[in-house]
């Protein structure tokens, strides 16, 4: 083992770890020093079944040869290339490819190096769009209690999970937030999803007429709410969400950082639910996790409202200096390659039956208050101790990873997102795994 994998608890203060119990961690600290498809290897040498894709990003599963590959290729052949009025075959061709799986009308793209910058990017289009169309008025975004829209200023404004906005001031102005949709007293175990709460979307209509729709630029949601713990859209609820962003004329924005790339059985999330979006925000999935990148999906008709005045002038004054990386685009093209060949796009679909009643076993095990699932997602939600909210579903944590599986929770739900090549025998293990976690949990 090389000398920097034997790092000791005193070389761990230097580097400030993101969402992160640092000085828990530190303490006693999980430390993975290789992957291999559905695996971690552990510093202590132990193997870890990873039960959440990294952090919802890795699909295809761990160091897949096409990927490494091909980053490796890049590497030594065009490192970087200036993102700004310069260009690089590969971007070109990523775009092409990510077009042709995209929905339908999706047809430009923007790229970005994580879902934070993707969703700013969106946030910042969508204005900028209705401005250039004449409409300057239209500048208020709408989000959604408990969504989760990365961490930069416009996903935290528009966000609505209270904890990673209350530290930062006033956030954007102009922004209002329609209700969560997670209704515990009439949803609880359902399988996929819910029946009830499809008129929540109304709410909308509500805030559209108290600021007026001229006001109003775009509202975005993630279809399915990740990282708040999994709350699904009831049926018929995103239907509606489109029928009344279309009829005022307001841009209807899906993040789907979590749900692109196959994760819920399709493509893409819009493609699950037949509801398509003008704005589509990804990132995780679209190079495997292993190298940053983001994708913005755009309707022509949006993209082509910039394309006026004067051809040598810039028409979008937005951009980052690693967007569309050469290396980033490798890695995402040997992510395509990988997904097409083995069909990750659409794997989730036949496996969803089996995951849903493998999650649901767990009902009646300690602790359990609800179990939800769609696609390759599923959440365990386990009541709270009672005024130590979150430690329960934090022991369940580290006691998993001490067990062998990487489980992810926030407050006190367990969230599973494996990567889409895992098998029936590794749900299998992936559930026991939790259920007796449960078992030995206080
Ligand atoms: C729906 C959604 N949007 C945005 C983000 C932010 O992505 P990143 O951490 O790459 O900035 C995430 C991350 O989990 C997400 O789930």
């Amino acid at each position: 083992m090389s000398n920097r994998l034997k790092v000791t608890p005193n070389d761990l203060s230097a580097f400030w770890m993101p969402f992160t119990a640092n000085r828990q961690f530190k303490q006693a600290p999980r430390m993975m020093v290789s992957a291999k498809d559905m695996h971690y290897t552990t510093s202590d040498g132990r193997k870890v079944l990873d039960g959440t894709a990294g952090l919802w990003c890795v699909n295809a599963g761990h160091c897949r040869p096409k990927i490494t590959e091909a980053i490796q290729h890049q590497a030594a052949e065009l490192d970087y290339a200036p993102a700004f009025q310069m260009g690089h075959p590969i971007v070109f061709e990523l775009a092409n490819r990510l077009v042709d799986i995209a929905p339908k009308g999706m047809d430009h793209v923007f790229f970005t190096n994580s879902g934070s910058e993707s969703v700013d990017t969106a946030l910042k289009m969508a204005i900028a769009y209705h401005r250039a169309k004449g409409e300057g008025a239209r500048t208020r975004l709408i989000g959604r209690e408990r969504g989760y829209h990365g961490v930069n200023f416009g996903g935290i404004s528009v966000g609505g999970i209270v904890s990673n906005r209350k530290m930062f001031g006033t956030l954007l102005g102009g922004v209002d937030h329609m209700p969560h949709t997670h209704l515990p007293e009439k949803n609880s175990f359902t399988k996929g999803v819910p029946e009830h709460g499809a008129e929540l979307a109304n709410e909308l209509e509500r805030i559209v007429a108290l600021h007026d729709a001229s006001t109003i630029a775009a509202v975005i949601v993630e279809p399915v709410a990740g990282s708040t713990g999994v709350i699904l859209p009831p049926k018929g609820y995103l239907q509606k969400l489109r029928e009344i962003c279309t009829k005022h004329g307001i841009l209807l924005i899906f993040d789907e950082v979590i749900t692109g790339f196959g994760r819920l059985g399709a493509p893409f999330a819009a493609d699950y639910f037949g509801v398509t979006p003008d704005i589509m925000t990804t990132a995780k999935g679209v190079s495997n996790g292993v190298i940053p990148m983001g994708a913005v999906f755009v309707k022509k008709e949006i993209h082509d409202a910039f394309m006026t005045g004067p051809e040598h002038m810039i028409e979008f004054f937005h951009g980052y200096t690693y967007s569309g990386n050469p290396i980033a685009c490798a890695a995402a093209l040997g992510t395509l390659d990988t997904y097409k060949e083995e069909g990750l796009l659409t794997r989730g679909e036949e496996l969803a039956p089996y995951w849903e009643d493998a999650l649901h076993s767990l009902k009646g095990e300690p602790h359990v208050i609800d179990i939800r699932n769609i696609g390759l997602i599923g959440a365990i939600e386990l009541a709270p101790i009672p005024g130590s909210p979150t430690k329960r579903a934090f022991s369940a944590f580290v006691k998993a990873f001490e067990r062998g599986a990487l489980i992810r929770t926030t407050g006190d739900i367990i969230a599973l997102s494996p990567p889409l090549i895992i098998t029936k025998g590794q749900i299998n293990e992936l559930i026991d795994h939790v259920r007796d976690v449960l078992r030995s949990i206080d």
